[in-house]
């Protein structure tokens, strides 16, 4: 449901270019929990903004949902966004000023969704995230663990196919990432498909599968470690 073929992905200043994606070849079936992980500056991110349609690219083809999106507009791509993708940064991003209410209500507002619907959803996504009794309080009065459980009812609440995470965890003590994994998983196990960058093995294996990016390009993690594990015998 999402596979990308040899996708490039080229930064360009006046002084250098950056080879940010390479041939990356990647599928991801329906359901399925991929945590992604490798090196600084392999790609990791850059893949994602590209999978979550923030960002285009130049070679290779990216078929989300059974539909080609490598040309799309960028008025199509952000409807598209907004119908199947949320995203979950590792800042959390959060506006200072709404209380989460309202944050959560942001993409919702897109989405042509009226006033009962939207307070339906924001409620029950609140809910699921634990803090639907905090509905009226600012992001800085919460947890860092608390505002990224904000972030994730925001993402999930207009119901998306996919949710793509970078580093959702990288911002959070051992305990409280910990608990953020956990409800990435309850929501995984209600059929949402999610990709998430992480630098953390430990939460990486708790995830269905594992991939690898270095160099701009993608291995899956099993072969790597046979890989290093015949050099070294
Ligand atoms: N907007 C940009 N302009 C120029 N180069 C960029 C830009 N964004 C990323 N790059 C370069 O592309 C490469 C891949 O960056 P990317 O952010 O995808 O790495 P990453 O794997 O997410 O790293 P990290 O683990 O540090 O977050 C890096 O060499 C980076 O410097
Ligand atoms: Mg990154």
């Amino acid at each position: 449901m999402l596979t990308m073929h040899n996708v490039k992905k080229i930064f360009r200043t006046d002084l250098v270019e950056t080879h940010a994606l390479r041939d990356f070849n990647l599928q991801v079936d329906e359901g399925d929990f991929v945590a992604v992980t490798g090196p600084s500056g392999s790609g990791k991110t850059t893949f994602l903004n590209i999978a979550g349609l923030l960002e285009t690219f130049e070679g290779g083809t990216y078929e989300l949902d059974g539909k080609n999106v490598s040309n799309l507009s960028d008025k199509q791509r952000s409807q598209l966004r907004n119908e199947k993708i949320g995203f979950i940064f590792q800042s959390f991003n959060l506006i200072p000023d709404l209380d989460l209410f309202d944050n959560v209500d942001v993409p919702l507002r897109y989405r042509g969704f009226n006033s009962a619907e939207r307070k339906k959803r924001i409620e029950n996504s609140l809910e699921l995230v634990g803090l639907a009794n905090r509905m009226k309080h600012l992001p800085s009065q919460l947890s860092g663990g608390q505002q990224q459980r904000v972030a994730i009812a925001r993402a999930l609440a207009g119901s998306p196919r996919f949710l793509l995470a970078d580093e959702p965890t990288g911002n959070l003590d051992t305990k409280m990432a910990l608990s953020v994994m956990e409800l990435l998983k309850e929501i995984n196990d209600t059929g949402t498909t999610i990709v998430m960058v992480t630098h953390d093995q430990d939460l990486a294996k708790q995830a269905k599968r594992n991939i690898y990016v270095r160099d701009g390009q993608v291995s899956e993690l099993s072969e790597v470690v046979s890989l290093e594990h015949a050099a070294n015998a």
